[in-house]
């Protein structure tokens, strides 16, 4: 069994964990929640390098065999730094699920739901040419919906209006795939799907819309690059560079939505 070190802005990065458990229940793991500097969606791209290369540093020193980037931002933002400073670490970090999404879409349209950093790097500017003369994709920032999840607000009336109001324009523009493009999003998944089924009402039931995460296949490629004959007892240990509370809540909720 290994040591899986992972990292997020905060939270958000618990619904990779989740997958990773399910996937590989036996191994060890370490996640580390920068809460003290969430959200890192409006931050510049050199400060969130400078923490994700002092969190890897971290990880490491407490035995980390592999760091799982769990954050769409910390990815677009650092992967390429921190593959060049830890040559010998393997890194896996979050693709925007661009290509499932084109694959499936029936109208033409996919939406892509992400933070600010996430839509101005490269990671994604380049995946997003590479489908974009056979689908339409619109973007948004999805505003405020880290700061739910970091508040425990998983549900409800302010839920549903926050993200109704990054979601419905996506709907609007005939986005029948939508990419969850920030790790803090799947959270809020149950309230992002009564809204997109009552938008397919609306049409008459003639439009089916589906959200795609792309944390079960970021836990397929862990499993892979997974470094074999390290001995390790199981389990989850968390951390957390500021209160560890919404971490606590946000591991019950995953725990609790199995
Ligand atoms: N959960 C992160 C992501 O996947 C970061 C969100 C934020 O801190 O703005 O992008």
């Amino acid at each position: 069994m290994a040591t899986v070190g992972i990292f997020d802005s905060g939270s958000g990065g618990l619904s990779v964990l989740k997958e990773l458990l399910k996937l590989l229940p036996r191994e060890r793991y370490i996640y580390y929640s920068d809460s003290a500097n969430c959200p890192y969606g409006d931050k510049s791209p050199e400060f969130v390098r400078r923490r994700a290369s002092d969190i890897t540093r971290l990880l490491l020193d407490k035995g980390a065999d592999i760091i799982v980037v769990a954050c769409n931002t910390a990815t677009a933002a650092a992967i390429s730094a921190l593959r060049d400073e830890f040559r010998d670490t393997p890194f896996v970090g979050m693709e925007p699920a661009v290509k499932p999404a084109a694959l499936g879409t029936r109208t033409g349209v996919i939406g892509v739901l992400a933070t600010a950093g996430t839509l101005k790097g490269s990671l994604y500017l380049d995946t997003k040419s590479r489908f974009q003369d056979n689908v339409r994709i619109v973007e948004r920032v999805g505003r405020g919906f880290v700061e739910l999840v970091e508040n425990g607000t998983f549900s409800g009336p302010e839920a549903e209006r926050v993200c109704k109001a990054s979601l419905q324009p996506l709907l609007d523009e005939g986005a029948d795939r939508i990419v969850l493009g920030c790790t803090h999003y799947p959270f809020l998944l149950p309230v992002l799907e009564k809204i997109a089924s009552e938008h397919c009402i609306s049409l008459n039931g003639s439009r089916e819309v589906q959200f795609i995460d792309p944390a079960p296949a970021v836990a397929r490629r862990t499993a892979l690059l997974l470094p074999a004959g390290k001995t390790a007892a199981g389990g989850v240990e968390l951390l957390s560079s500021g209160s560890t509370e919404a971490l606590e809540r946000s591991f019950s909720f995953i725990n609790i939505n199995k």
